[in-house]
Formats: C-alpha cells, structure tokens, sequence
C-alpha cells in the first residue's frame, strides 16, 4: 500500500497544499512510478489518502494524458497529432514508428519497452514536429531520426537507470 510504503514522502507532498485535493496529481504520479499504471484500486488509494470520491481522481486520471490507466511500456512514445505537427510532418512520423515497432497508435509492443500513442498539442508548436518520451521531448522529429532516437531509448532501458514514467524523478 502506498500508504505505507511511502508515508514520509506523502507526508511531505501533502504538506505542500492547504488542502489535501490538491496533492492529487503528484500522488497520482507516485502511485504510477510504483505500479505502473492506475488500475481501480490504485486510484481508489490515492482517492483514500486525498479523501476524495473515486471519480473525482479518475476524471483527474483520464484527462490527464501523462496518466495512463491501463498498461503501458518502460517508455511511452506520444507523438502530436494536432495541426502545427501534422503540417510539418507528424502523421508522417506516426506511420514511421507504427512501421518500426510493429504496432499501432495506442498499443504496447510485445517486450513490453514501448507504447505509441497520439496525443494533441503538447505545448511544443514552435519545434514541431514533436514526440514526447516519457518526460523527454525531441522536437524536429522526422522519419530519417527515428532510428537514432529508438535505439537511445532502447540502450537508456537496458542500462538500468530508473525511467520515470509520471514526472515524479523530474521534479527532483
Ligand atoms: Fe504539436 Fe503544439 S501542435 S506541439
């Protein structure tokens, strides 16, 4: 239980807010880095510690692109699909990881190591087009990159590191 294998830390994320509603993204980030994703009973633990209803943390948990409440890869590739990113080539770039990873948008390859999704205008414009890796962005993404960037991602994973897969690392 995150209540009690992590009681410091939550203690002092709740010591951050007025109120404890407002602890409920960083909770969701660290119930994720621990599990992975956020099933029912993981959001109905962060719903517990913040005294919310369940559905108050899950609406927060599905609008919320960087949480994900189904399994996901060690990294997940989010690729823009919105207009500024489709004009300079993002489609483009869809196509070409759908091709290199053997899966469609929205699904995990077998090995577990990575999740392709779309996702709308990550703030980025301006470098488009753009993909997010985990928390990395790598902007002026196109086709002829991809392998490059694949194979860093790939030697990152085998290396051992922690990957972050919520933000929780990157506030540090
Ligand atoms: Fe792609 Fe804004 S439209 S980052």
């Amino acid at each position: 239980m995150l209540a009690d294998k992590y009681a410091a830390e939550i203690a002092s994320i709740l010591a951050r807010y007025p109120i404890k509603n407002s602890a409920v993204l960083p909770l969701c980030y660290l119930a994720q880095d621990e599990y992975g994703h956020l099933s029912i009973d993981h959001i109905q633990e962060v719903a517990d510690i913040v005294a919310m209803p369940y559905t108050d943390v899950y609406e927060v948990v599905t609008f919320y692109s960087l949480l994900y409440d189904q399994p996901v890869g060690k990294w997940v590739l989010q690729v823009c699909d919105d207009n500024p990113c489709c004009f300079t080539g993002g489609e483009e770039l869809v196509a070409d990881l759908e091709e290199r990873l053997g899966i469609p948008a929205g699904e995990t390859t077998d090995d577990k190591l990575f999740t392709l999704q779309r996702v709308k205008c990550i703030g980025a414009c301006h470098r488009a087009p753009v993909m997010q890796a985990n928390l990395e962005f790598v902007y002026n993404l196109t086709a002829d990159k991809v392998p490059g960037v694949l194979e860093d991602l790939i030697q990152q994973a085998q290396s051992g590191g922690t990957l972050s897969i919520s933000g929780r690392f990157a506030e540090k």
